[in-house]
């Protein structure tokens, strides 16, 4: 049955993304692993990934993409939520957020925690700062989502690395879109992908990952088109999860139009896989790059995290979204990066250095930050950040 208990028009206000400054061409990666370069520009439709310094982690790139978002608003007291969404927690206790809160300069009164189910984190959270919203009036909320996304060297896994946080600040009447009240959720026990808490990296079985990725999309849209009573042809365009480009495409003709789903791509070549980010990035790639007007287009977002997790869920862009979006901005940034050679890859790749790391001037030295705030050293496992 059609749930249409509306209680009031909530949704994303405002949303911006941060990466690395530092990227690695896909083209460099396949001549040192003997791979025709097509495979992964062709194959798995990647180009680049963010590579990042040791000064940058998931906190860093979080402060940055939401000093974005709070410059789109007047009074960031009104927050009274955070939710940080990660696969990439470097603490087991703290969370990732308290650190964002600080540098934001938030209330004391906000509260703040961290959430995990691998790459769908950011969308469970988003659904609960729907919720807090719509049950809290006046209240907003700020849902971020960041992750690093690393594999070991050579295996299928390491073109598709990359990383980005998105913020994402929800509120009642949104600028950019209204979130619809139905949704379609199917979860699952699969071993396809996990990260043992001491790992950098992820261990994964990747064709089982990519095919529960597909069946996971067939239950989850068959959910939201039942509760919904919507049919395929009332969806506009839809935003996957990106581990890669391919597996989206593929998503895509499974149910879309493939076409439909090129410019929600753009920024994920460019990028690589941002675990929790990767869904919401496609978003901003979409009304970034699509000449199109989107103005009460409807949005479908398919989320899926592995072990596993997915929804499928729909947005619907406000009349006055283009008040609130940073194209340009978001365009130049990418343009603007620095790439590394395959050297300083396998330096920031297998060092362990960003778990035990005292940089202080050095590190700014060395590397540029992407935000105002950098990671400054490591002791005891406990880690500090300096505004530059
Ligand atoms: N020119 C053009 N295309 C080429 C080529 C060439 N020279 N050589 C190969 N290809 C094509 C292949 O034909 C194939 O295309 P199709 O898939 O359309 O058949 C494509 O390149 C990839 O080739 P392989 O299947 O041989 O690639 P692989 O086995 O090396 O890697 C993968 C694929 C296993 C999915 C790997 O990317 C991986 O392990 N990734 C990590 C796990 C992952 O991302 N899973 C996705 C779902 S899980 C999820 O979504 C959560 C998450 O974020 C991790």
């Amino acid at each position: 049955m059609l749930n249409c208990n509306r209680k009031k028009n909530v949704g994303i206000d405002a949303i911006a993304f941060s990466t690395s400054r530092y990227f690695l061409s896909l083209k460099t990666l396949a001549e040192h692993r003997n791979v025709d370069y097509r495979k992964y520009y062709e194959g798995i439709g990647q180009e680049k990934m963010a590579v990042f310094p040791p000064n940058e982690d998931i906190v860093t790139i979080a402060i940055d993409a939401a000093q974005k978002v709070l410059a789109k608003i007047e009074n960031k007291n009104e927050i009274d939520l955070l939710i940080f969404a990660t696969e990439s927690s470097f603490d087991l206790s703290k969370s990732a957020g308290i650190y964002v809160h600080h540098f934001l300069g938030l209330k004391p009164s906000c509260r703040v925690f961290d959430i995990k189910q691998a790459c769908y984190s950011a969308t469970a959270a988003l659904q609960m700062a729907k919720n807090f919203v719509e049950n809290n009036s006046g209240s907003k909320a700020l849902v971020i989502g960041s992750d690093i996304v690393k594999y070991s060297p050579n295996t299928s896994g390491e073109p598709t690395q990359g990383g980005a946080a998105v913020a994402i600040l929800v509120s009642e009447n949104p600028r950019l879109a209204y979130i619809e009240p139905f949704s379609g959720v199917y979860t699952a026990d699969v071993a396809d992908f996990w990260r043992p808490a001491a790992a950098n990296e992820a261990m994964f079985d990747g064709r089982l990952s990519a095919h529960n990725y597909l069946r996971s999309l067939e239950y989850a849209l068959d959910g939201y088109l039942e509760q919904s009573s919507l049919n395929l042809e009332d969806i506009d365009y839809t935003c996957f999860h990106a581990p890669f480009n391919k597996m989206a495409i593929k998503a895509a003709r499974q149910f879309f139009s493939e076409r439909d789903i090129k410019d929600a791509l753009v920024y994920n070549a460019l990028i690589g896989n941002s675990c929790s980010a990767s869904l919401y990035i496609s978003l901003i790639s979409l009304i970034d790059n699509c000449k199109t007007d989107l103005a009460k287009k409807r949005i479908g977002m398919y989320s899926y995290g592995s072990g596993s997790v997915a929804e499928y869920y729909s947005l619907v862009i406000s009349d006055q979204y283009k008040s609130v979006v940073l194209s340009e901005e978001n365009r130049q940034n990418l343009a603007n990066r620095i790439e590394v050679s395959f050297d300083e890859y396998e330096k920031l790749g297998t060092t362990t250095e960003s778990f035990n790391y005292i940089g202080g001037e050095n590190a700014i030295a060395c590397y540029k930050n992407i935000g105002s705030v950098f990671l400054a050293e490591v002791k005891d496992g406990y880690r500090r950040y300096e505004e530059v």
